[in-house]
């Protein structure tokens, strides 16, 4: 195929990704009138009834990875790739699918560095004049550590690379922010946990406040901001324990006025697209802003390139609008031309994990009570960690589904969502009962 399809042609896509994440985008993608064919690779128990799930590792980007993927679509039909994480974009898998006729979703490897080197993103939002927390960057351990020992106030010490959601330590005595620079970097004893990931750390000014997540699509140049997010990566009720993927999220959340809202597209997410591109990069895809809400106003915590997840399923199920127009509008320059509102519910996203996670847990325990989870017009079951063995639908992660529910108030959609989750069977399952408690 050569050309892009015409206006009304339908468009075979193909999602890259395994989560629940992946799951929400192909069922929104699905009620596109113009949505062809659907491929998820490697998708997981839930993606199969929406289209066909493929095998086609991305990871690494490599030659022999991006051929076949290429291959596949050609072959296919395919003219949309949506690469759902963030790896494979800051390894350039973006750029390296981009074909005649094709739209990747997606921001090139240059543009997802933002979220791939917090160094990066740290130095641009303090050129940019983006409120951020103060901070340092360390490429030699011995200067870290020394600048860790003198601090009086608390630091948070992050690694800059890629670490899998791990890499970011909240300390409160400067006995473990030297701790926490070992842990990443590595001390006399033994190499750091992250490898090449943590051999640059930024130090930086330990913030307080709650925290909302603000997702824009961005074509370039126009940005559409999404209704704004609140996640609990805090794997116990109360946001105690340590952090995981994402126990929950709900959508809107309340924290944010209209006129922040409107302050924090202009101050973080404008900024920052208009600072890439004076620097010759053109930021397409996602753009999301994880921000602490601050005394002294809203604040930049970390940038990333992509959908979160669990967030994209609460914006999924909220966002009314044709996602499939608004992907191809995004990839095309043309978000300004696309009309897309929300639903004026709440949605609220309970992930029902396996026990054990975020430490070990089993996987391939048989999986039941879905459809009567589901059988509320107003909840949606969104599958992460699953897997299809012999016809029956097993565990095949930590963060199992995510169960997603409406409601008029954030409170009726927590108790619908709950409600949902409990039917859902499987051994050790749990989820925590209190997304959105905070704000009520
Ligand atoms: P990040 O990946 O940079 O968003 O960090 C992960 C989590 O660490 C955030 O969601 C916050 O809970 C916490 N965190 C990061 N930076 C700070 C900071 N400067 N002050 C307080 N907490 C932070
Ligand atoms: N929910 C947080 C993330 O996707 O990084």
């Amino acid at each position: 195929m050569s050309n892009p399809p015409g206006p009304d042609d339908p468009v075979n896509a193909l999602i890259l990704g395994s989560g629940g994440r992946e799951h929400a985008l192909g069922w929104k993608l699905k009620q596109s009138p113009r949505c062809g064919e659907l491929f998820f690779a490697p998708g997981n128990g839930g993606t199969e009834p929406l289209g066909t799930n493929v095998d086609l590792p991305f990871e690494p980007v490599n030659t022999k990875n991006v051929d076949a993927i290429d291959y596949f679509c050609r072959q296919n039909g395919v003219s949309l790739v949506v690469i759902g994480p963030e790896d494979p974009l800051c390894h350039g898998l973006a750029d390296r699918l981009q074909a005649p006729g094709r739209r990747v979703f997606g921001p090139t490897a240059d543009a997802a560095k933002l979220e791939g080197d917090k160094a990066f993103s740290k130095k641009l939002m303090h050129a940019a004049s983006i409120p951020t927390a103060d901070a340092k960057t360390f490429t030699n351990p011995d200067a870290a550590r020394a600048y860790a020992e003198t601090r009086e106030l608390p630091v948070v010490v992050k690694a800059a690379g890629l670490a899998k959601g791990k890499g970011v330590i909240v300390t409160d005595t400067a006995e473990e922010a030297v701790a926490a620079v070992n842990e990443i970097m590595g001390d006399d004893t033994q190499g750091g946990t992250f490898g090449d990931a943590g051999a640059t750390v930024v130090i930086e000014e330990r913030l307080s406040g709650q925290e909302v997540s603000v997702l824009a699509l961005v074509d370039g140049r126009n940005l559409f901001v999404l209704d704004p997010c609140q996640d609990h990566k805090q794997v116990n009720e109360g946001d105690t324990g340590p952090n995981t993927g994402g126990m929950g999220a709900y959508c809107p959340t309340p924290l944010l006025e209209e006129d922040t809202l409107t302050e924090i597209q202009r101050e973080a997410l404008v900024r920052t697209v208009d600072a890439l591109r004076r620097d010759g990069v053109e930021f397409k895809g996602v753009l999301y802003a994880g921000l602490m809400l601050t005394a002294g106003g809203p604040k930049v915590l970390e940038f990333n390139t992509r959908f979160g997840d669990p967030e994209c399923q609460p914006l999924m199920m909220r966002l009314k609008g044709d996602l499939l127009e608004a992907m191809i509008a995004t990839c095309d320059g043309r978000l300004d031309e696309v009309d897309l509102s929300w639903d004026p519910r709440v949605c609220c996203c309970v992930v029902v994990c396996s026990g054990g996670y975020p430490g070990d847990y089993r996987k391939g325990l048989p999986i039941t009570g879905i459809d009567e989870a589901a059988s509320d017009p107003d909840v949606t079951v969104f599958h992460a960690g699953t897997a299809m063995k012999k016809g029956q639908l097993v565990t095949n992660g930590g963060r199992v589904l995510n169960v997603c529910a409406l409601g008029d108030t954030l409170k009726e959609a927590q108790q619908k969502a709950n409600a949902a989750a409990k039917k859902v069977v499987f051994d050790g399952a749990f989820f925590r009962t209190d997304i959105g408690s905070r704000v009520m």
